[in-house]
């Protein structure tokens, strides 16, 4: 079974839990239990398992808050405000996931009936249930990108539709940096920019599902802003690396985050006095430069994991690592859950740990001992 963020291992309890696995209100008994369980383990399973620190904590208790809906939160347009500088895009919209990030993206950019250019592994199109047709009635036009997610600009001038009186055409192409389901590859700015120059080459709107942006820019030493220039818009999570516990933005210009305002609205993610939530969220962007520290113990990981029997673990790119398993990835989740290291399924035999600022240098030594033991 194939495992993302979304629907974490510990909702499925395990092949020896003999428990039952749901009350009557249908939440899960497992997932319960197996939080309890989680004290002590080192949770590699996502980087959106952190924890908000005190600094965040605080400044959720002292937010100064509005309305947002009426736009009179003063931390969440400081939040907006800051986030469009930081992104180089005249203006930013705050909401709940990245996944209505991209959702609202895809609506505000398209018309009923459109084709979305996406690369099959990516997150709009695998991890998000279908939202194009669901929510905006598009369909996809997935392509099988390179080995790191990368779809090469004659790939994108191929699926190029010209609406006429059968065709609906294309309204947009999505691109994504870094590229989760190749395990964290962070594309490279001049492909970036090539993919969506053969998307405008044709005046198709590029949207980039920058989720890890801020890691991508860290990798390449350059700023989040360069992988923002060539698109017309981009969504980026601050509840994930940047360790804020909610939270995404979507950057465009300013015509563009007025209309997807109104999308955002109509999906359900107007929020009141969500500066609550925002506030930790302006903590959480002093954490950029921070990252370098988890793609370098991302790093130590693989390493360490690569030279246990029965796994293989490229050198990461970022923050993910994907390990190649000589047994089926259920068994090593399981088997390493019992020595206390989270990790999840990606593939029949592939598993993907992540590092985040809850886990330091002592954690990763002590999971890679730990995974160790498991497969032994
Ligand atoms: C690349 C990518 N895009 C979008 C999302 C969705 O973010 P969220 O979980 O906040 O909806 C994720 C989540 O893992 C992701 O990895």
């Amino acid at each position: 079974m194939l495992i993302c963020d979304e629907v974490p291992h510990n909702m499925r309890g395990t092949e020896t839990d003999d428990r039952p696995r749901s009350r009557p209100d249908g939440r899960a008994v497992s997932y319960i239990r197996r939080a309890a369980e989680r004290a002590g383990m080192i949770d590699l399973r996502s980087d959106t398992v952190t924890r908000p620190d005190q600094a965040m904590r605080e400044a959720a208790r002292d937010a100064e808050v509005g309305d947002d809906v009426y736009g009179e939160d003063p931390t969440v347009n400081e939040l907006e405000a800051r986030v469009a500088e930081i992104l180089g895009m005249e203006a930013a919209l705050f909401v709940p996931s990245g996944t209505m990030g991209n959702q609202v993206a895809a609506r505000t950019h398209t018309e009923r009936g459109q084709e979305v250019v996406c690369e099959r592994e990516s997150h709009v199109y695998k991890w998000e249930l279908g939202g194009l047709a669901q929510h905006s009635a598009l369909q996809a036009r997935p392509l099988d990108g390179d080995d790191r997610g990368v779809l090469a600009p004659a790939q994108v001038r191929d699926a190029y539709v010209e609406a006429d009186g059968h065709r609906a055409g294309t309204g947009l192409l999505t691109l994504e940096n870094t590229h989760n389901s190749k395990g964290g590859t962070a594309i490279a700015p001049a492909d970036i920019d090539a993919a969506a120059e053969a998307a405008h080459d044709r005046d198709i709107p590029v949207h980039l599902d920058g989720a890890r942006l801020f890691n991508a820019a860290v990798a390449h030493d350059v700023p989040a802003s360069r992988f923002a220039d060539p698109v017309d818009s981009v969504m980026t999570c601050l509840s994930k690396g940047l360790g804020a516990p909610v939270g995404s933005m979507l950057a465009g210009s300013a015509d563009f985050v007025e209309r997807a305002r109104r999308v955002r609205k109509l999906m359900g993610g107007g929020m009141r006095q969500a500066g609550i939530v925002a506030a930790p969220g302006l903590r959480a962007l002093d954490n950029r430069d921070r990252l370098a520290e988890d793609h370098a113990r991302a790093e130590r990981l693989a390493a360490g994991l690569d030279a246990i029997d029965g796994l293989t673990a490229p050198t990461p790119e970022t923050n993910i690592v994907v390990v190649e398993t000589d047994t089926p990835a259920e068994a090593v989740v399981t088997a390493c859950e019992d020595e206390g290291v989270g990790c999840v399924a990606f593939g029949e035999y592939r598993v993907r740990f992540c590092t985040h600022w809850d886990v330091d240098a002592a954690d990763v030594d002590a999971a890679i001992e730990r995974v160790e033991r498991a497969l032994a």
